[in-house]
């Protein structure tokens, strides 16, 4: 494999721009929701949640955000735990904190107006240069490069760049580049464009070339090279952990949960009481919760894999007899139909019939 760039990437900019746009007319994605109406706010949202989360998954949580909190002041004085449980599920909690903070912070500093420039964007919390880039180009229309993960693996083939992912002689250039493609005209369809070639043809493991409009000077498919650039990623092996968590209920069936603290994973959160895997628990029920416990019954465990890390999950189902406290602040009981929204893998195990079998 060829370490240094192609001259294909002087391709003329402009014939890359055209024959994506052209490709685009046809066969892009033109139905997205937050493409009709198209609004910064709109935008905002979706590109916050696409940030880690694909499109098939983030169109139903788009659309429930939206009927919740249909405008920039309605999220920004909406409480946080309404904002979270509406994120509930889809993961990286910290872009549901940013998001309500930058709100609130466009509310505040710009009277409910999202900046049109990419460094004002840039300076809202959780919005990066390439969401920037993409609210500045797909709301606005202003000329903006964007860099999402599609985005840069149709460059870095284009130029069959070999640096490795994550590194600045792969990020560096590939801005450079980013910014040279991305035409003056049609801007807006352009960046949807790139992505959308970037998520159906130039995937990662099975790129379909022949039917891609920017093979013909495709440095990576004129030398073969298409299925190994991007240089993967060396993965390392994620560490484990284990913890344990509790399913708490009452006399009157009612579920304890605890609010999570801000930092660390499932922040601010309303998830199950965690405790230490070889925990006493009816030790720990008494002192932490002052809680009588009549049955303690050990559920099968759940895996969960975050990015940095594997957790196996242990539940311990726990009946509390008469006597449970009132609780408050960060333990509440909640109603078994009232039940707010909580992190994907509690979710399944409260969901699951092992777990519905034993109360
Ligand atoms: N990934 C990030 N932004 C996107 C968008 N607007 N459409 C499709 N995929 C995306």
């Amino acid at each position: 494999m060829k370490t240094t760039p192609t001259p294909a990437i002087e391709r003329a900019p402009a014939a890359i721009a055209d024959a994506l746009l052209a490709w685009f007319d046809v066969h892009g994605r033109h139905d997205l929701p937050w493409q009709h109406p198209r609004s910064a706010y709109r935008v905002w949202v979706a590109e916050v949640m696409l940030q880690q989360t694909q499109v098939a998954t983030v169109i139903d949580y788009f659309n429930a955000f939206m009927a919740r909190f249909p405008d920039v002041q309605t999220l920004a004085a909406a409480p946080s735990d309404d904002v979270m449980a509406h994120w509930a599920g889809l993961g990286y909690y910290a872009r549901a904190r940013n998001l309500h903070a930058a709100a609130q912070a466009v509310v505040a500093e710009h009277g409910g107006e999202f900046p049109r420039d990419v460094e004002a964007l840039m300076a809202l919390p959780g919005i990066g240069r390439s969401t920037a880039g993409a609210i500045a180009a797909q709301a606005f229309g202003v000329w903006a490069p964007i860099l999402d993960g599609n985005a840069k693996r149709v460059i870095a083939r284009l130029a069959a760049l070999t640096a490795t992912p994550g590194t600045a002689a792969y990020e560096k250039p590939l801005w450079q580049l980013a910014e040279r493609y991305t035409p003056k005209q049609r801007v807006t369809d352009y960046t949807q464009a790139i992505m959308d070639l970037g998520a159906t043809l130039c995937t990662r493991s099975a790129p379909d070339c022949p039917r891609c409009p920017l093979s013909e000077g495709c440095a990576a498919y004129a030398q073969g090279d298409q299925a190994r650039i991007p240089t993967p990623r060396k993965r390392k092996k994620r560490p484990q952990r284990e913890t344990r968590v509790l399913v708490v209920t009452d006399t009157a069936d009612r579920l304890l949960l605890e609010k999570r603290p801000p930092a660390g994973i499932w922040g601010g959160l309303w998830s199950l009481p965690e405790v230490a895997v070889d925990a006493d628990i009816a030790d720990v029920c008494a002192t932490r919760f002052g809680l009588p416990v009549e049955n303690a019954q050990e559920l099968a465990p759940i895996h969960h894999g975050f990015t940095h890390f594997e957790l196996l999950i242990h539940a311990t189902r726990v009946q509390a007899g008469r006597g449970a406290r009132i609780m408050e602040g960060s333990l509440q009981w909640f109603e078994p139909n009232a039940r707010p929204g909580v992190p994907a893998p509690i979710a399944k195990l409260l969901d699951s019939p092992q777990h519905t079998l034993a109360l």
